[in-house]
């Protein structure tokens, strides 16, 4: 496993990606995982629409202005989706003329029914003449900033044809390329494999970032043991969970890592929500907090907040045991540390838990930010 990563030009302190999450990865959440470990984030996609584009509509419809706020010194990674070789040059050029980003990566894993029907995100993958077409028309259009790809394993389990996508890809200018370790059809059902991420990575030059159901300390050197991938993305398990990417970042940068007790965990959740509440106006900010607090509350007390079935999408959390190898036994504990004050210090205190379970009723009552800062400074009084 390396260290750092290089998309092109750019080099990442580690290998830790984060995944481009539309409604959730916004600039407030990817802001917060930069600053506690990930070594790149990718925004949500953007749209290429050429009735937006001509409306004049990119900045703020496409949401590519909040791009701008992102600046932490690590290169900007912008997410386009679209189903036209034209549009999606449109929509780079644009992206390129304003210096929005540092990478541009093509959305070709994403399921979802209103992209699939227009044939945009994963379904482009069943017609691979236009996947060159939108690959060549974009790279040529990024000029100098280089354009990255993220796919399925394929269209569905008879048709895989990620390696045969991502050798084109190489051929034609791609940079890295992200591949989820599903195919289109799996929507989110079952678990990611990684065997077809290892074949593509075994035939490639260019960089290779794993995806799929990466959820601990233990699935990140499972994965990255089969795959030996450049790097690997995490989505649906950094939700409410910086800890956990903070964790993978020091492993990967081989640095120690303390976890934060219960107090400094809340802390850095309340300044999270408050950014979030903040960054949008504020009846829709106060709202969008609602899951990100929930999430939150599930992985600071998950005893007392029982764990998400990650996000209704179908998904089964992974129970598969993965059983360490000794020197991946030595990394972890030479490295990571548990925290002084964990959940159980809260659970022996019988009325704190009382009080704790009745946060998340609480919270999703406010409808101001001003309610919201002295909810959350009160529950920060209440755990000290
Ligand atoms: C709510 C949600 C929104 C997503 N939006 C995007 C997106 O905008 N672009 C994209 O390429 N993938 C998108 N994905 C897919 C993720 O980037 C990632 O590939 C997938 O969730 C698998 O990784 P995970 O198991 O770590 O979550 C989305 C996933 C979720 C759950």
């Amino acid at each position: 496993m390396s260290h750092g990563f290089k998309i092109d030009k750019h080099q990442f302190k580690n290998n830790i990606v984060l995944a481009p999450m539309a409604g959730i990865t916004d600039a407030p959440y990817r802001n917060i995982h930069l600053k506690h470990g990930v070594g790149y984030a990718v925004s949500e996609m953007v749209l290429a629409n050429n009735q937006f584009l001509a409306q004049g509509k990119s900045a703020e419809h496409l949401q590519i202005q909040e791009i701008k706020d992102n600046n932490l010194g690590v290169p900007r990674g912008i997410q386009i989706l679209g189903h036209t070789p034209e549009d999606m040059a449109s929509l780079t050029k644009i992206i390129v003329k304003q210096n929005l980003a540092e990478v541009i990566d093509i959305n070709m894993g994403c399921p979802a029914k209103k992209v699939v029907k227009k044939a945009a995100g994963s379904a482009l993958m069943a017609d691979v003449p236009l996947v060159k077409e939108i690959l060549k028309s974009v790279i040529e259009a990024a000029g100098d900033v280089p354009v990255t790809l993220k796919m399925r394993t394929g269209v569905d389990k008879q048709n895989k044809n990620a390696l045969d996508i991502a050798l084109m890809a190489q051929d034609l200018g791609i940079k890295a390329i992200t591949i989820h370790g599903r195919t289109r059809e799996d929507l989110f059902r079952g678990q990611a494999e990684y065997e077809t991420i290892a074949r593509v990575k075994e035939a490639l030059e260019i960089p290779v970032i794993a995806n799929g159901d990466i959820d601990s300390v233990e699935k990140y050197l499972y994965v990255s043991d089969i795959t030996k991938a450049d790097a690997y993305m995490i989505g649906r398990a950094s939700q409410g969970n910086p800890w956990l990417i903070a964790k993978l970042a020091s492993i990967s940068e081989r640095s120690k890592y303390i976890e934060p007790d219960i107090f400094e965990k809340f802390s850095l959740a309340s300044d999270h929500i408050l950014d979030i509440a903040n960054y949008y106006p504020e009846q829709i900010g106060v709202k969008i907090a609602r899951k990100h607090f929930i999430w939150y509350l599930e992985n600071i007390f998950p005893s007392i907040y029982t764990a998400k079935s990650y996000n209704n999408l179908e998904s089964e959390r992974i129970q598969t045991p993965i059983s360490l190898n000794s020197s991946q036994i030595n990394l972890v504990e030479d490295l990571l540390v548990r925290p002084v004050i964990g959940e159980e210090h809260i659970l022996q205190d019988s009325k704190l838990v009382e009080h704790i379970q009745q946060w998340r009723s609480q919270f999703i009552q406010l409808v101001s930010y001003r309610e919201l800062e002295d909810f959350l400074s009160d529950c920060l009084a209440t755990l000290k």
